[in-house]
Formats: C-alpha cells, structure tokens, sequence
C-alpha cells in the first residue's frame, strides 16, 4: 500500500517536471469534477423536498442546479482527458528512455545473457507501457479520495451510522489486492513460455528461418510447440483469472449487504418521521455513489499496483547495475602499447553457473602482433575475447595491460580505445555512411574516414553497387530501404570495426563468418599489412578468432584453445613442426583442400 502511494506521488512529480501548467489544469479539472457527484446528489435532496412542498421556485432552481452539475460530470472530465493525454505519453517516452539507459548502462552483458535477468527485462518491457494510464490512475485517485470525503461528511449528516459505509468498502479492496497478487505470479511464472512461445513465432515469421523451416519441414513442429506453450500459459493464466475473480466477487459481495442494510435504515427513518423523502433520495444516490467510487477505486488501485511494480523492477535494475559497479578505475589507460596484454592465471565462470569456462590462461600477447585464436565450438575463444572487452571481469587471475591491471583502467577510456567485429554483429538500419561511421562516433560525418574503413573491410565494391551508395537507407524497416545479405551486413559491421584507426586493441571475433574462405583470406592478407604499420606505430594488437587456417597461419601468433585450456601458442611454422593438436587440424582442413 505505502508503495502504491509512492509510486503515485513519483508519477505526479514525472508529471509535474514534463508539465508544470498541463498537471496543475489536469488535477484541477479532474478535482471539481469529484466535487460535482456529491453535490449533484444533495441537489436532489433540495429538489425532492421542494417539489414535495409545493415549492415552485425552489423545486426550478434546484432543477438547474442538478442539470449544470450533470454537465459538470459530463464534460470536465473529457477536458481533463485532453490535458492529461500528452503527458502520459510524454511519461512513457521518459521511462522508455529510462530504460534503454538502464539496459546498456552497465558495463557488462551478463543481465541481457542470463535468462532469469532477462525475464525481468521482458515484464519490465511490458509493464512500462501501464505508465501510460498512470497518470489518470493517480489523477482518478486523488479526485476519488476527495469525492470520498465529500460524499461521507454527506452521509453523516443524514445518519452517522452510514459512516460504517465505507468500512464495507474495505473487504472488495483486500481482496482485489489478493486477486491481484495471484494474477501477477501467475504471470511472472508464464513468462518463460511466453518468451518461448514469442521466439518460436518469430522464428515462423522472420525471413531468415524460412528456408530452413522448409527444408526440414519444420512449419507444423514449430506450430505444434507454439500452440502447446500457449495453452500451457493460458490454462494457467485462465486458472489465476477464475482464482482473482472470485476474490473480487466476494469483495464486492460484503459491500452490497452493506448498501441494502444502509438503505433499509434511512427508509425506517423517513418512515418514523426522523427523516425527510429528500434524504431518502440523497442517502440513496449518495450509497450507489460509494459502491461506484469503491469499485472505481480497487481497479485504479490495481493500476497504481502494477506501476509500483514496475518502478519496483525499475529499481531493481538500477540497483543490480550499480552494484556492479566495476572496480576503482584508478589507473590510467594507456597511449601506446610497449609490451602487450598479459593473462595472468585468468579462470572464468558466468556468474550463476557452476560450470569454469576458462582455466589457468596464462597468456602474452605482444604488443604490435597479430594473434589467431583457434579452438572448437564452445572451447572458450568468444570468452576471451568478452573478458578483454570487459563484458565480464574475471574469477580469477588478471589482465595486465603494459603491467596495468585492466580491471583497474577505466572502462569507458578502455572502450574507447578497442574496436570489435562480432559473428553476432548488430544491424544497424541507419544509411549506410553511419551504419559504418558509428563505429567511431566523433567521425560518424567524416567521409573519408568513413570511406577508408569501407576500403579496409573491402566493402567498397558492396557500397558501390547499392542504389544511392554511402547515402542508401538500409534495412527492411523502410519501404525505401535497401536489405542486405547476411554476409554484406557482415562487411558492414566489419567497416565498423575498422573505423577506429589506431585501436590498441582490434577484436575480430569471427567477423567474417559469412565469407568463403577465399574471400576471408584475401581480406586479411591486406588488412593484416595495415595492421603491421600500424601496430609498429602504436604497439596495437589485432585478436582474430577465426575456423579458416588459410586465414589464420598469416598471425604472428597463434593460440588454441581446447576446453577451456590454452593448449598451445606459438607461430604457425612451431606449431606445425610441434605436431600437437593444431598440427592435426591444420593438416586436417588443408588435406581438405587439396
Ligand atoms: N552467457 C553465457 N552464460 C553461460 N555460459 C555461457 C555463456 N556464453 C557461453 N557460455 C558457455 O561457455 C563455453 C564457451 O563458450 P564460447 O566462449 O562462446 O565458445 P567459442 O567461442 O569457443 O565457441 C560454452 O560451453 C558455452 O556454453
Ligand atoms: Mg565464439
């Protein structure tokens, strides 16, 4: 409950900072029109016991009085509807805001890769959109409280017991906070399936599926499994509804025994003269009124709820993120590399499972050097390279940067001196100059800058043949856009990468992926000759994951990685003649060539 009040005194306060002028005519507006029930009712009085009197001119004067509070009723709270409406969207564009920040705002990934985080994230997704209807719960609310007052000193004055009123008010709200309750855990328990149930229809839906959908007829499976997930969660969500509305229902129940005993004893009064018909009139217009706000009330009540809720979550998230707060960034990121990134006995484990993904990686990478990474899929490489982007900090075991421990340099500094090409790259349905240029925001306008790192991902051929070239609108979100393949989006990505220049480290986590073997070699063998002059220059380091031996024999360095374990390292040529473990897969995939 006190949360619920919290959480409506911060929308008000969201409101008022969006708004000053629209909150205080919105309040005002939904204010006088609580006033006017009640009156209206006590009008009603007056015209009842005027029109039993006799009395003409008062019966016609307590007429109008009626007709214009109607009006009242009517009319303000559609103006207020009008006043109140831009800001409840401008309020739902704030906490969207909110929460993009909220969600890139740490410095790891780990909230957006674990499922029980990123279930949180999906309710959150959706709960924000009640913010939209906050603001007239909070509005209703306070109008409701005042109406409230207004309608009991009313009643009292008739007969103090018709106070008891409102007490029979209290059981249809406990219990609708109950049914509530139940509604949200079944919801949050679904949410899983739902999620589920939302990839499986994607995956039905999206172009890129369809042709493996049809190959391995997989269209009824997919089907089969989204209709079951559905039904899963609708028995459940339909058993919470039966659960939530009976509780309701028995509210509401004790609050109509109320009504009937109240009426019952202002007609017993009016009977023994205490009372006139006009109260008779009033009690009952004001009791139909009470039931009115009492219903009115537990439904805005379970809005104001569901945002409490949501800025719970919200809450959370800032707290979670704060909480990880990386460690002091107390030492300064350096210019230049001299001597290169050294894994100090570095182990690895995601935080929440129990498996050791890396173990005892000791590790040198020289400073100016090319360095491959090899290894089988899950063996740990994209781990490695998360650990040096800092996605993660480490179990155990350090990363020293020139001796500096990298948890210690400040990440936003450490950032901004790496560049990253991922199997997993992002689309960016930009136009194309900046689907590259974001890759180096202060240059995202530089042209030439933009146009050498297309050159050094040898995208220039791609960008030449699209219809407006760097001006083209990419993506399938516009009707103009133009879409790419997955392996041009690729390049793409790549020229991103490419659009730091002198990155201390460039991490290339199989950004090429979607190229033959030909092509990726190619690549390579020009971009590696740059990244040789540079690397003279500044010390920077170019980390390449890779399948392709082609490929990888150009490194300076290579690396294998089996099961978690840097099981060799050393230049192509050693490790060929060492006939370990990369020997035998570089035999294996050139045997294949041949
Ligand atoms: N976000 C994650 N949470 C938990 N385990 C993960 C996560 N990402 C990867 N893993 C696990 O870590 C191991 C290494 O994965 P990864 O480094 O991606 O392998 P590689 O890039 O060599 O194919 C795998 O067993 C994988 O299942
Ligand atoms: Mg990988």
């Amino acid at each position: 409950m006190r949360e619920t009040l919290h959480s409506a005194v911060k929308l008000l306060r969201l409101s008022w900072r969006q708004h000053r002028g629209k909150t205080a005519v919105s309040l005002a507006l939904v204010l006088s029109n609580s006033v006017a029930a009640p009156l209206m009712a006590l009008a009603l009085k007056w015209l009842t016991n005027s029109s039993v009197a006799g009395d003409v001119g008062g019966a016609g004067m307590a007429g109008v009085t009626v007709a214009a509070c109607a009006i009242v009723v009517l009319t303000l709270g559609h103006f207020a509807h009008i006043a109140y409406f831009e800001l409840s969207e401008v309020n739902l564009l704030t906490m969207e805001q909110r929460l993009i920040l909220l969600a890139n705002g740490s410095a790891g990934i780990e909230h957006q890769e674990r499922s029980e985080y990123a279930d949180r994230l999906q309710v959150l997704q959706q709960e924000i959109q009640q913010v939209q209807n906050g603001l007239y719960a909070v509005l209703a609310l306070s109008s409701l409280a005042v109406a409230i007052g207004i309608t009991g000193l009313l009643l009292a004055l008739v007969n103090p017991v018709l106070l008891l009123l409102p007490l029979v008010a209290i059981p249809p709200l406990v219990c609708g906070q109950r049914a509530q309750e139940v509604l949200d855990r079944a919801r949050e328990e679904t949410a899983p399936d739902t999620r589920l149930a939302l990839h499986l229809f994607h995956l039905a839906t999206a172009a890129g599926p369809a042709k493996e959908l049809r190959v391995f007829r997989l269209q009824n499976e997919i089907q089969r499994r989204h209709h079951e997930l559905w039904d899963r969660t609708t028995d459940r969500l339909w058993k919470a509804q039966l659960k939530a509305t009976g509780l309701r229902a028995a509210g509401q129940l004790v609050f109509a025994a109320g009504y009937v005993a109240a009426v019952l004893l202002v007609v017993s009064d009016a009977i023994g003269g205490r009372r006139s018909i006009g109260d008779v009139v009033l009690a009952i217009t004001l009791a139909a009124q009470v039931n009115q706000q009492v219903s009115a009330a537990v439904s805005l009540m379970h809005d104001l709820q569901r945002i409490a809720r949501a800025f719970a979550r919200f809450e959370w998230l800032e707290k979670y993120i704060a909480e990880r707060e990386p460690h002091p960034a107390d030492l300064p990121t350096p210019i230049h590399l001299s001597q290169g990134i050294h894994f100090d006995n570095v182990a690895f484990r995601y935080p929440g499972t129990d498996r050791t993904v890396l173990a005892g990686v000791n590790l040198d990478l020289p400073a100016g050097s090319t360095v491959a990474i090899v290894g089988e899929n899950g063996a740990g490489k994209s781990t490695l390279v998360k650990l040096l982007c800092r996605f993660y900090e480490p179990t155990e075991g350090r990363i020293l940067v020139d001796g500096a421990d990298l948890a210690h340099i400040p990440l936003a500094e450490w950032r901004g001196r790496i560049a990253t090409g991922f199997q997993d790259f992002a689309r960016f349905e930009l136009i194309t100059r900046e689907t590259v240029g974001v890759g180096d925001l202060p240059f995202i306008e530089d042209l030439p800058a933009v146009s050498a790192a297309i050159d050094r991902a040898q995208a220039s051929d791609l960008v030449a043949k699209l219809p407006d070239g760097l001006a083209a609108q990419l993506g399938k979100s516009y009707r103009e856009g133009v879409e790419l393949s997955g392996g041009q989006w690729q390049k793409l990505a790549l020229g991103r990468a490419m659009m730091r220049e002198m990155p201390l480290v460039l991490i290339l986590d199989e950004p090429t992926s979607a190229l033959d073997a030909e092509a990726e070699h190619v690549l390579f063998e020009r971009y590696a000759e740059g990244a040789r002059r540079v690397g003279q220059a500044t010390g920077g380091i170019t980390v390449l994951v890779s399948h392709r031996f082609s490929t990888v024999r150009m490194a300076d360095l290579i690396v294998v990685v089996a099961d978690g374990h840097v099981v060799e390292a050393g230049p192509h040529a050693a490790l060929v003649r060492k006939r370990g473990l990369y020997a035998e897969l570089y035999g294996l995939q050139a045997s294949a060539y041949e």
